[in-house]
């Protein structure tokens, strides 16, 4: 296996795990993904930006078979997918200088077990000269993790971005070109890691604003030559303002709340309103998160369980929680046999949304005509909510 060179003397040495199904026990992975590694050679010295995920140990090895040094090893990301490696590297070039951001070093350290005295932070701003490439590290915090940072390649206007502009995806192209659907596979990404810290990367891109950027190399998916066209996409994922579109992750049980969606569906699409209806026994949390990053509603779906919500759907709501999507309204349709307070239940588990609570719509077995009334009413509340933020 020969490293191919994505410019000269900037080598692509990572790995595509086009088997991987899940990430982190929790993230489907449709198309597999890749643990991308550069090697930069300047004309004195050679840096290697990023390992891999330790069980692709082998693919790396074999790019690195005939290189007989290595100077510098900069660590980006801290995360193991990315950093797993760095002890194999580090043993295979005693003599290469471990870089790191400020805050990663006692991360490396914890994560990985080294020695503290092998790591060595850089500051923001720093530059690194190889012989003719420089390298400028760049804090860039929480994308998405608090120790990142890019690495910018001055002379060939390379960014290394590691996961932010990434995507989950193993492909044999080590560009972009031809992948039509690189912009659906970043949001996805986007929103499985980045979106709960959307403030910050909006000032990460701020940041970079001023660079002259001719590629993105993420670490995860392929690499950008039209890094304009994921900038912007990620200014529109990461605005205040979100779209006219209401998320729907809904179970039924014995159909009653089956009824109540599927009511809800149309109505909302008869006024004007994009709707994301996901049954989670089913769906694919990836794309549920994917729609939640410009939803400006979010309506539970459940059936009652024990008094409390279906659980397969607290899991949705949950998982809301936590991605903090800029959804400004919520409410919860279902229904119980004998009791519920399921309303409460999913009320107290989504604290960190910012929501206005719409009037719930619950019924007591199969739903009646003035629950279908009800329903309309709110698609009529929904849509008139849209209007009043001009989205519609
Ligand atoms: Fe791809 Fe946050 O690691």
């Amino acid at each position: 296996m020969k490293p191919r060179e994505i410019i000269p003397d900037v080598l692509a040495v990572g790995a595509q795990d086009f088997d991987r199904r899940l990430f982190d026990a929790l993230i489907p992975l449709p198309d597999g993904t890749s643990y991308n590694s550069y090697l930069v050679r300047g004309r004195d010295k050679t840096a290697l930006i990023d390992t891999v995920e330790p069980a692709m140990l082998h693919v790396l090895e074999a790019y690195l078979k005939d290189v007989t040094r290595v100077d510098y090893l900069i660590s980006n990301h801290t995360e193991q997918d990315h950093s797993g490696s760095i002890p194999w590297a580090l043993e295979r070039y005693p003599g290469a200088q471990l870089l790191c951001s400020e805050p990663a070093k006692p991360m490396l350290v914890d994560h990985l077990g080294l020695d503290a005295a092998k790591v060595q932070t850089v500051a923001d701003g720093e530059k690194l000269n190889l012989g003719g490439k420089t390298l400028r590290f760049i804090y860039t915090p929480w994308v998405h993790w608090p120790e990142t940072m890019s690495t910018y390649l001055e002379e060939d206007k390379v960014l290394f971005s590691c996961d932010w502009f990434g995507s989950h995806m193993a492909a044999t192209d080590l560009f972009v070109d031809g992948v039509d659907c690189i912009l659906a596979e970043a949001k996805r990404y986007y929103a499985e890691i980045m979106m709960p810290f959307r403030k910050i990367v909006q000032k990460n891109l701020d940041k970079i604003g001023d660079l002259d950027i001719r590629l993105i190399a993420p670490s995860h998916g392929p690499i950008h030559r039209d890094p304009r066209s994921i900038i912007l996409a990620y200014r529109d994922w990461t605005d205040d303002k979100p779209h006219n579109s209401v998320v729907i992750p809904w179970v039924t049980m014995h159909g009653s709340t089956a009824i109540l969606v599927e009511r809800l569906v149309n109505a909302l699409s008869e006024r004007g309103v994009t709707v994301f209806p996901f049954n989670m026994a089913t769906a694919d949390i990836g794309q549920l998160a994917m729609s939640l990053v410009d939803a400006a509603t979010v309506i539970v779906g459940a059936p009652t369980v024990h008094v409390g919500p279906h659980p397969t759907v607290l899991n949705a709501v949950v998982l809301a929680n936590a991605l903090r999507p800029k959804v400004r309204f919520a409410s919860v349709v279902g229904s119980y046999g004998w009791a519920s307070k399921m309303v409460d239940v999913i009320k107290g588990a989504m604290p960190n949304l910012k929501v206005e609570l719409l009037t719930p719509v619950i019924c007591k077995g199969m739903p009646k005509p003035s629950d279908l009334v009800a329903i309309d009413k709110l698609a009529d509340t929904v849509a008139a909510k849209h209007r009043e933020l001009g989205l519609i």
